[in-house]
């Protein structure tokens, strides 16, 4: 049942008002209690003051006397006080009508008995077995009159009246708390689940995103503040997930788009040379031409393989310790041969020792792309310099060329999949896919590292692999 935020919100201000109603209706009580025990003691003294008043009287003290307490006190309306007037020989000397037996052996004769309280101003409460109850007290009075001298005083007060405020209010105290817990917990209960309207309302808002609606962002102007952060967290959500789902559809319409060229090319020629017989020589040409297409073809493959598992959410890399030198130099020597032909010269300046830690196979396959790229777009007389710098937490490894270099407009796109710049594309030498950057980026990933692009159109480029150390 607490499973519900709003049962425990019901059951939290049901004990809230609990202890706040029994914590206010019990010092009142209390309170209360206190106020009518001060006004029995004043009473009772009250009555005792009066007898002595009576006795140091000049003029008939105890016919006086006993004409108050015998017949006009106890005519008086509501008057439950029993007076009972003892001389020191024992003699009663007035005594209230009718005290009820009970009264005289449970009240008055006790009261005796607890004569060490007759110093104390106020009485002492008597609770008989009929469920009645007394406050009882005794005082011994010396008066002025000769005659009479020394008096005990016993008074008691009947305390069903009090008893009965108390217990009126007792009730009312009961049916009130009853009462309002009904109407906490009904409108408690109401107020709750109408406070987790929003709360319905955007989880239907919620439910209602799908792919092509996650752009569609979820209201949150009309949302109370609490829900504000959830909603824009969703929001964020979907906003992360609509842009994976955007480069997932560009993605593979990409693919298709630059696996269909190839291909055509691949039909068109199959189908031209079996229009007619043909001699060996032409289909040998054929099969050739075929065969570098799909070599191309399976290197693309290869490098979206590549690029899928580097990109993946869960990627992580093997951590091997390598020495980056030695590693750029291998790179370097199998490049060597080809950029020899083709008229450029490498040189390199690395720092020996710097050792990496990481995936080697990743990080040839970084260098490659980015040294491959100096070599393809430089022409015939270039320079390429490949050079380490260590910094305090960092080395970087920059690989510079005077080549061609990237138009201004084209600096921001060329990490994208599939981006090659119209210069590369008219090349005739170049067969690139525009995977090179990217998987240089994705890889610069996995390593925390970074990587920089500074280029001049028709002066050379510089790119620049921040690995930390
Ligand atoms: N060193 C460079 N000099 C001039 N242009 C460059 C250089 N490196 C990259 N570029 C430009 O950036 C584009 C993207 O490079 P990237 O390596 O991603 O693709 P690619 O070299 O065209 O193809 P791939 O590397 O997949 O064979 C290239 O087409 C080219 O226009
Ligand atoms: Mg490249």
């Amino acid at each position: 049942m607490f499973k519900s935020i709003v049962s425990r919100l019901t059951a939290w201000y049901s004990a809230t008002l609990l202890a706040v109603v029994v914590v206010v209706a019990g010092s009142l009580y209390f309170s209360l209690t206190k106020i009518l025990d001060a006004e029995g003691n004043a009473f009772l003294r009250d009555r005792i003051e009066a007898v002595t008043f009576i006795l140091n009287g000049a003029d008939q003290p105890l016919q006086r006397l006993r004409r108050r307490v015998e017949s006009e006190w106890p005519v008086r309306l509501h008057d439950r006080t029993y007076i009972k007037v003892v001389d020191a020989d024992g003699t009663v000397l007035a005594s209230s009508p009718q005290i009820p037996p009970e009264v005289e052996s449970g009240v008055l004769s006790k009261v005796v008995a607890r004569n060490e309280r007759l110093a104390q101003s106020s009485g002492t409460r008597f609770e008989l077995t009929g469920g009645r109850s007394y406050l009882a007290m005794v005082k011994n009075v010396e008066t002025a009159n000769k005659a009479i001298r020394r008096v005990t005083v016993y008074a008691a007060l009947d305390l069903s009246a009090e008893n009965d405020i108390l217990a009126r209010y007792r009730m009312s105290f009961f049916v009130i708390l009853g009462v309002s817990l009904l109407v906490v917990v009904v409108f408690g209960h109401r107020f709750a689940s109408l406070s987790f309207v929003p709360v319905r309302e955007l989880i239907d808002a919620t439910n209602k995103i799908t792919g092509t609606t996650i752009k569609e962002k979820v209201e949150t102007e009309n949302l109370p503040q609490e829900l504000v952060p959830l909603a824009t967290t969703i929001n964020h959500m979907a906003g992360r997930l609509g842009d994976s789902l955007e480069r997932l559809s560009r993605f593979s319409s990409d693919i298709a788009h630059e696996l269909r060229t190839p291909i055509n090319n691949v039909r068109g020629e199959v189908e031209v040379a079996l229009l007619v017989e043909r001699g060996a020589e032409e289909y040998r040409e054929v099969l050739s031409s075929v065969l570098e297409e799909f070599t191309r073809i399976s290197a693309m493959i290869d490098s979206m393989l590549f690029l899928a598992r580097t990109e993946s959410p869960v990627a992580n890399m093997r951590r091997e310790k390598f020495n980056l030198a030695a590693e750029v130099s291998n790179i370097l020597d199998y490049y060597g041969a080809s950029a020899a032909e083709e008229g450029i010269s490498i040189t390199a300046d690395l720092h020996p020792s710097v050792e990496l830690v990481g995936e080697k196979t990743l990080f040839q396959r970084a260098v490659t792309n980015v040294v491959s790229n100096a070599i393809n777009y430089t022409k015939r007389g270039g320079a390429i310099k490949v050079s380490t710098r260590t910094e305090e937490t960092a080395v970087v490894l920059s690989v510079e060329d005077n080549g061609a270099g990237i138009p201004k407009s084209d600096i921001p796109n060329i990490f994208d999949r599939f981006y090659r710049g119209d210069a590369s594309r008219s090349a005739t030498k170049l067969g690139g896919f525009g995977l090179g950057l990217t998987i240089v980026k994705s890889v610069m990933g996995l390593y925390n590292g970074e990587v920089a692009i500074e280029s001049q159109e028709g002066r050379g480029t510089k790119v620049s692999l921040k690995f930390p150390l």
